[in-house]
């Protein structure tokens, strides 16, 4: 056994889903709400036979490894160590050299951050800058606040004490060279206030350093290593992800302080991003978490293009999006420390961005103005056009009408005249349907069944038309299945595995838990009619296509002995047809 069965062996996928959501039995089968989308009713299903969750609703889902790589947002590998930890089977020694080199780094960061706290906590004068901003001692430590000593060499010797080379430091972004040519070092975090950075996994990746009073920069943060990518990084969602998921919003803000602050006011769903803009892959992270985010961003000019890039962005990513208006001092740190309770009432009376929008245009424009006027129309009448009701337009026009004291009138002919260019994702939302939720096909319930009771397949060897039908999404499962059938007179799914790529193997155990879903309490007979049925309609189908074709074929032939083939092949397609009838 190597090591992956062995762990597949020790750790049911009921207890490793159920680690994350309830379930509760249903059959053969558990149920919780699916935790990788928007779920109202139970439909994340979990199959202790088959070894695999998958939600029918949103597609999501698969075998242990799958599900822990979706839900902790990691890959292969990193799922691999988690559950090899959680099932004590020790895997192979050999660790590719990048990994072994995060590791390192982690393990550096983990004695620097106990170095820097330890440094804290012996210096009442620079623990009061965090009291005297409102931290508690608990959030001190939770969050392992620290101070950098104002000395060039305080953590090298430490670290150097500790064991770890002086190379390694570099690498680590713990220690600077000088220069190329003048390789002695010094550390980088000198006289600052520090804020380890974990990752979501409750790793330290990086750091950031506070200047002690005013300079530049303010923030002085790691450099991006092999443990520390900025735009992956979400600070503070190592504590807050269970809020996020439990309040089913993830409230961004900019910084560090307000984080903290955030989180010792009791909202814990509170995150940002360090030393960089909102990036889409940040995003893809909290969409496994919830679909929902709110910014509350400074309330400054930087605070407010910040907003709106962000905003494009989470509409790119297809997360619904609300904006929180801080109503005291600058951030959410200020704000808090006046009054959490203001916080608290700001997230709940988070508007849509629409109403955002409306408040930043008439900031950005003086609408006394004719120029202004425009301004404002060129911001916001192309984001009223995103709607797609007109009941909806008219509600927005109604109150640019009132701002612009114009007549709406007008305003509804500004708008007809208002070409955009559609982005792609609003050309998308337009042509989904809300909410998203893909709808199996014939052809791949009729392989559910094929792949939940393989005999099944005699019947489609004698009643399906040609027995491939006419569907790309399909047309390689079906493909493989006659090959195997024409060479074991029998559908064996170990071979029709070794005629599939890998990437497809899971539909082998995807469709037919879709059979388990729908016909629950199906005997034998009742598939067999329901898979007759089912055969008979996909033969339809794929017969009124082949007809329509002809008849356009027929339509556009020039030649008359050619129009005369066509209609005679035409006609034979006819009899097939009144014949399945
Ligand atoms: P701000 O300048 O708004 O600072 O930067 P702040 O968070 O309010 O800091 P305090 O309250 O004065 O201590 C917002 C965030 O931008 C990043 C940091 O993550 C900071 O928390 N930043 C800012 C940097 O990375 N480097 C900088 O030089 C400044
Ligand atoms: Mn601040």
């Amino acid at each position: 056994m190597n090591h992956l069965e062995e762990i597949r062996a020790k750790l049911a996928i009921e207890e490793v889903v159920g680690g994350y959501i309830q379930l509760k039995k249903a059959g053969r089968n558990l149920k919780g709400l699916c935790p990788f989308h928007n779920d109202s009713r139970p439909s994340f299903t979990v199959s202790p036979e088959k070894g695999i969750a998958y939600c029918f609703a949103c597609n999501t889902g698969g075998d242990i490894f799958k599900f822990i790589q979706l839900i902790e947002n990691v890959e292969f590998p990193e799922a691999v160590r988690i559950l090899a930890q959680r099932a004590n089977v020790p895997l192979p020694e050999f660790k590719p050299e990048a990994h072994n080199k995060r590791l390192q780094i982690i393990e550096m960061n983990r004695s620097s951050a106990k170095f820097f706290s330890e440094q804290l906590q012996d210096s009442d004068k620079h623990k009061k800058y965090f009291l005297d901003r409102g931290l508690s001692e608990e959030t001190i430590q939770k969050f392992k606040l620290g101070y950098a000593p104002d000395s060039y060499h305080a953590l090298k010797d430490n670290l150097e004490k500790i064991g770890y080379k002086e190379n390694d430091l570099i690498n680590s972004g713990l220690l600077n060279q000088r220069s190329i040519a003048d390789k002695n070092t010094y550390d980088r975090f000198r006289n600052r206030y520090i804020f380890p950075i974990y990752d979501h996994q409750d790793n330290p990746v990086g750091f950031g350093g506070r200047i002690i009073d005013e300079g530049e920069p303010k923030y002085l943060n790691s450099p991006d290593t092999p443990a520390y990518n900025k735009s992956l990084i979400l600070y503070g969602l190592n504590f807050g992800k269970n809020a996020v998921k439990k309040e089913d919003l993830a409230v961004f803000v900019e910084g560090y302080m307000d984080v903290i602050a955030a989180h010792q006011a009791g909202t814990e769903n509170v995150i940002a991003t360090s030393g960089t803009a909102l990036t889409a892959p940040q995003l893809k992270l909290i969409k496994r978490y919830t679909p929902n985010v709110a910014f509350a961003f400074d309330q400054d000019a930087a605070g407010l293009e910040a907003t709106k890039r962000s905003i494009e962005l989470a509409q790119e990513a297809e997360l619904n999006i609300k904006i929180v208006t801080v109503p005291e001092g600058k951030d959410p740190d200020e704000c808090i420390k006046k009054s959490p309770e203001k916080w608290i009432e700001a997230i709940k009376n988070a508007v849509p961005a629409m109403d955002f929008y409306f408040s930043y245009a008439l900031k950005q424009y003086d609408k006394n103005t004719l120029d202004g006027k425009k301004g404002i129309l060129n911001l916001i009448l192309p984001l009223i056009k995103q709607h797609q009701t007109e009941m909806e337009q008219n509600q927005y026009l109604e109150r640019l009408a009132l701002e612009l004291k114009t007549d709406i009138k007008l305003l509804w002919n500004d708008l007809k005249n208002f070409n955009i260019k559609k982005t792609y994702s609003q050309a998308k939302q337009e042509t989904d349907q809300v909410p998203v939720r893909q709808i199996f096909s014939r052809e791949e319930f009729l392989l559910g069944f094929i792949f939940h009771k393989p005999d099944l397949y005699n019947l489609v060897q004698e009643n399906l038309i040609d027995s491939i039908p006419f569907d790309t999404r399909t047309e390689k499962f079906y493909k493989a299945c006659r090959k195997v059938y024409n060479r074991l007179s029998t559908i064996d799914l170990g071979e029709l595995k070794k005629e599939l790529e890998p990437d497809d193997h899971e539909k082998l155990q995807i469709y037919p838990l879709l059979i388990e879903e729908h016909y629950p309490d199906f005997g034998d007979d009742a598939m067999e009619r329901e898979v007759i049925n089912l055969i008979r309609t996909i033969n339809k189908t794929n017969l009124h296509n082949v007809q329509k074709e002809y008849e356009f074929k027929i339509r556009a032939a020039k030649d008359a002995g050619e129009k005369t083939l066509l209609l005679n092949q035409y006609n034979q397609i006819l009899k097939l047809t009144t014949k399945i009838n």
